[in-house]
């Protein structure tokens, strides 16, 4: 049975193609069209999973959708008449998004395909609905509390669920205007950080202020015993679009969300290229600090009504892997499973594996260890990129690959490492990574004056054999996506110097080499060469969508002063190109 999931006209479009209950294929637009965050239809991404299934749109069981237009409609429907002036636009995007939901017909006229060979089913699910699916049918566990928080979706910014077999009950929703996600974008924007996905940036400023305007913070966004609330003078009406607007190219832009009472309270809004104050600094810690009291209260309430240690957690709020970090010691919850691609595009994911097991009711079998569900090449494709590209390359076999690339990590060389299948999600994971030495102080310096040119407050991050963990970090539980920020223990912070952010943490991937051994391998080469089981891993792209084919990562290489190329067994040198 073929199941093929969407997320679409919504930010980060996506598709997952999922065969007998097992995600076979997954894809954000973004990497094929090279839009970030695209939020139109996913057609490259529906071809790829096609592809990847030998299968054509005919052959396809069921599709399903990660919105549902008609969910929580009386919310949406009182919201409208209290805000009486938003109503006729409320009218109009509700009558877009019933044009939307025609998939046959958007899928014929993107595809360019027959809509009469289409037989498959239609289904819609609730925005939350599908993250808390794409993390609890993900995970390996038969009973979870189930956690989704973002911006919005289908008009509710978060829910919780108890999660049992095949089943997931909504406990609890908590409808917009009040969201987390929206008072974290809303105070980012005040900093001067506008762009949609700056959240993620900014979380990186939090360690560098200081408690100057908690008191104040929590006056806007105050937990209740309904969960939280925001104070609604801070803030711009959201209106119906709920906070962003997709543009006709399928990019995305936030409207704006703080108010003039932010401005009457702190004064005049940082410009996105002025310096970066003391109060940026401290609002950023505020901002992060009050996100995760009120997150914390969430989570302890919901751990009360399902006292079990398991915890699956999706939403784009859940890739704040700060706060994530900490949960385990501020809430009862042990274990965590957080779905790679917590954001949107992980909704085609969710959608797909709840038609299965929820309303299909087929068993659960899958288990989602790793995510390198995207696109791979062959040699032959790779070497013909190489050629057409004219540069000068070496094929090394396996063992000469690990030692010569670990030998150049050691050396100081910054390596892009491009190796079987594309990552799920916006964290790169070891197959699609720019590699550098973790200990070398100036590291950072180097690889954002020749490649990111990152802001000067964003950390890079290790990955770290997962054995050697308890070593260097001060939690054990394991970071496979990248997503938990912990401790670097005192006596090893020397020598993690270019992956220690300044409050002595690190955003860790866990590597586990059952998941990914040349990855493991490599690392476990470094570590025998410089007694470091870390290499400094950052994602391999340059201002753009992580690379996914073989020609993107050598325009990258050649238009970067990156020092060494290893794309499959070929590895190319800058000083011989
Ligand atoms: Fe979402």
């Amino acid at each position: 049975m073929l199941i093929l999931g969407l997320n679409m006209f919504h930010a980060d479009a996506s598709a997952a193609i999922v065969q007998d209950g097992k995600v076979l294929f997954a894809i954000a637009e973004e990497r094929l069209n090279r839009v970030k965050h695209y939020a139109g239809f996913p057609t490259l991404a529906i071809q790829a999973c096609l592809n990847a299934a030998g299968a054509k749109i005919s052959d396809i069981d069921h599709v399903a959708v990660g919105q549902d237009s008609d969910a929580n409609l009386a919310e949406k429907v009182r919201y409208a008449i209290a805000n009486p002036a938003r109503l006729l636009n409320f009218i109009r995007l509700r009558r877009r998004k019933q044009e939307m939901r025609e998939v046959r017909e958007l899928i014929a006229r993107h595809l360019e395909c027959d809509p009469q060979s289409m037989r498959f089913q239609e289904h819609h699910l609730e925005h939350h609905i599908a993250h808390i699916a794409s993390a609890y049918y993900c995970s390996p566990w038969e009973r979870a509390a189930g956690f989704s928080y973002d911006g919005s979706g289908d008009f509710v910014s978060t829910m919780m669920a108890r999660c049992q077999g095949n089943s997931i009950q909504v406990l609890d929703r908590i409808f917009l205007p009040h969201s987390l996600g929206s008072f974290y974008t809303m105070i980012c924007e005040f900093i001067g950080y506008r762009k949609y996905g700056d959240e993620g940036k900014v979380m990186g400023l939090a360690p560098y202020g200081k408690d100057t305007y908690c008191e104040q913070i929590r006056e806007l966004l105050m937990t209740s015993d309904s969960g939280f609330e925001l104070d609604l003078e801070f803030f711009r009406p959201l209106g119906s679009n709920e906070g962003m607007q997709i543009k006709p190219d399928g990019t995305v832009e936030l409207a704006r969300h703080f108010s003039s009472r932010m401005v009457e309270l702190f004064g005049p809004p940082r410009e996105p290229d002025a310096e970066i104050t003391q109060r940026d600094m401290d609002l950023a810690y505020a901002m992060q600090h009050c996100f995760e009291e009120v997150l914390f209260h969430l989570l302890n309430e919901l751990h009360k009504q399902v006292p079990l240690e398991n915890l699956a957690m999706a939403g784009g709020c859940a890739l704040n892997s700060v706060a994530n970090g900490k949960l385990f010691a501020r809430t009862p919850f042990r274990h965590t499973w957080i779905q790679p691609a917590a954001g949107d595009e992980g909704l085609a994911i969710g959608a797909a594996l709840h038609t299965y097991h929820s309303v299909l009711q087929r068993p659960r079998e899958f288990v989602m260890r790793n995510s390198y569900l995207g696109p791979e090449f062959s040699e032959e494709q790779i070497e013909g990129s190489l050629r057409s590209a004219g540069l000068k390359y070496t094929r090394l076999d396996r063992g000469a690959l690990l030692e010569t690339i670990a030998t150049r990590i050691a050396e100081g060389d910054v390596v892009g490492w491009f190796q079987g299948r594309m990552e799920w999600g916006p964290r790169a994971l070891g197959n699609r990574s720019i590699l550098a030495h973790p200990g070398l102080p100036n590291m950072k310096d180097v690889l954002n004056a020749r490649i990111k040119r990152r802001e000067w407050f964003r950390p890079f991050a290790p990955s770290i054999l997962e054995d050697k963990q308890a070593e260097y970090f001060e939690h054990d539980h394991p970071s496979p996506f990248m997503l938990h920020v912990y401790k670097i223990k005192p006596q090893k912070r020397g020598q993690l110097c270019a992956v220690n952010h300044v409050d002595n943490t690190g955003r860790l991937q866990s590597v586990k080499r059952d998941e990914n051994p040349l990855y493991y391998d490599l690392i476990r080469a470094f570590e025998r060469k410089t007694g470091t089981p870390v290499v400094l891993n950052t994602s391999f792209n340059e201002n753009e969508p992580i690379v996914c084919a073989p020609e993107e990562a050598i325009n990258c290489f050649k238009r970067t002063r990156m020092d060494t190329l290893a794309v499959g067994p070929f590895v190319a040198l800058k000083a011989e190109n």
